[in-house]
């Protein structure tokens, strides 16, 4: 038996993962599935955005599938008690440190790029992000400066070690691809980013087969949208990868068809799609389900070795998208549910 956390949060998070559930429970693994409420919706039901037994499941548990977290109604909540402090908590509780984050572009999906067809055609990318540190973790606060001016501050570290290991994971990434890892940073501004080159080059030296390069992030973020396709694999820190990966969510399509994993060291996984709550379409059967799909995919590929099972899910989006089955993201007019199930009839 192997169990599966579901945590479908807020917004479309609950449509999105009714629609992965779906997928997984045709292909017969022997899955079990167990939910727990998380973000605003657990918030409400047992006033924490993350409360003990939901950690305690994902904890139980041999892979998180999650949706979003994210809740208007919530947004004027101290911010220990917000929503998003549910998946940085997942994230620091369980150590997942390394985000993957693959952009590529679906065949037929060209005119919804944001691109031209032949610039998006060439994406094919992971994103390795980091995700325990930066920015996101450090001090915060609200000061009153001796002029007698609000000042908000949000401390930006990270240590060796923390960049080694995320280092190993995109050499590891880029070796398992095409060979080439493009680490990105601002070292000619930021301590915390000459760090992080130093360490990158020095952990190079255990990977001599694979083509290093470094790139300042407002270059990157240029290059991703000029020439994409000279990326094969990005390593990069939390905020920067955030920022970069949202950009390559809408070269390669729509928002709605980036998954996403969080991986520890053990490989234990969360895997969700990049994109958020989307409170603006929520409720409304809008949400393009592909991203959680193929979240589910990635789950079955990188925690539970079923790697044919993996392909098979991949292969019915592919096989759907490409017989023309569009949600609105993607100019099409599918309900979510209905985009579910032109995957499911493809497997
Ligand atoms: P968002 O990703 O929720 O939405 C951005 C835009 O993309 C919206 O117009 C939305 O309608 C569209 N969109 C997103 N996913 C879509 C899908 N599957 N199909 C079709 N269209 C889709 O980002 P936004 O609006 O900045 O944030 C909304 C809430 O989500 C906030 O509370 C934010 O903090 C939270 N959030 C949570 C994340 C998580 O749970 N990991 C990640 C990002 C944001
Ligand atoms: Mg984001």
């Amino acid at each position: 038996m192997t169990l599966i956390a579901l945590l479908p949060g807020d917004g479309i998070g609950p449509e999105v993962i009714a629609e992965a559930r779906r997928v997984l429970e045709a292909l017969d693994l022997g899955l079990v599935f167990e939910k727990a409420p998380v973000g605003g919706a657990a918030y409400r039901a047992a006033g924490h955005p993350l409360p003990p037994a939901t950690l305690d499941l994902a904890r139980r548990a041999e892979a998180i599938l999650f949706g979003a977290v994210g809740d208007p109604e919530c947004d004027r909540l101290e911010r220990a008690l917000r929503p998003e402090q549910a998946i940085l908590g997942l994230r620091k509780e369980l150590g997942l440190f390394a985000n993957l984050r693959p952009a590529r572009l679906f065949p037929g999906l060209e005119d919804a790029s944001a691109l031209k067809p032949e610039v998006a055609g060439a994406i094919d990318m992971v994103i390795v992000r980091e995700l325990n540190g930066d920015v996101y973790f450090g001090e915060k606060g609200m000061r009153t400066t001796a002029g007698g001016l609000r000042e908000g501050y949000d401390l930006m570290s990270y240590n060796e070690a923390e960049v080694r290991r995320i280092a190993h994971a995109g050499f590891r990434t880029a070796e398992a691809r095409r060979g080439r890892l493009c680490s990105v940073d601002k070292a000619n501004v930021l301590e915390t980013s000459q760090l992080w080159r130093d360490v990158v080059i020095e952990v190079s030296a255990e990977y001599p087969d694979i083509e290093l390069t470094h790139m300042y992030v407002d270059n990157a973020a240029m290059q991703l949208v000029r020439n994409p396709g000279q990326f094969d694999v990005i390593v990069t820190g939390n905020l920067f990868g955030d920022i970069l990966s949202d950009q390559a969510s809408m070269c390669a399509g729509s928002i709605g068809m980036l998954p996403s994993a969080a991986l520890n060291a053990e490989a234990k996984g969360l895997y969700e799609p990049i994109h958020g709550s989307a409170p603006d379409i929520a409720g409304q059967g809008r949400a393009n389900p592909c991203a959680t799909i193929l979240s589910a995919a990635m789950m079955l590929r990188h925690t539970l070795d079923r790697a044919e099972a993996a392909d098979r899910i991949e292969n019915a989006v592919t096989a759907a998208l490409k017989a023309g089955a569009r949600t609105p993201d993607l100019g099409g007019t599918l309900s979510t549910a209905a985009m579910g199930e032109a995957v499911l009839a493809r497997l």
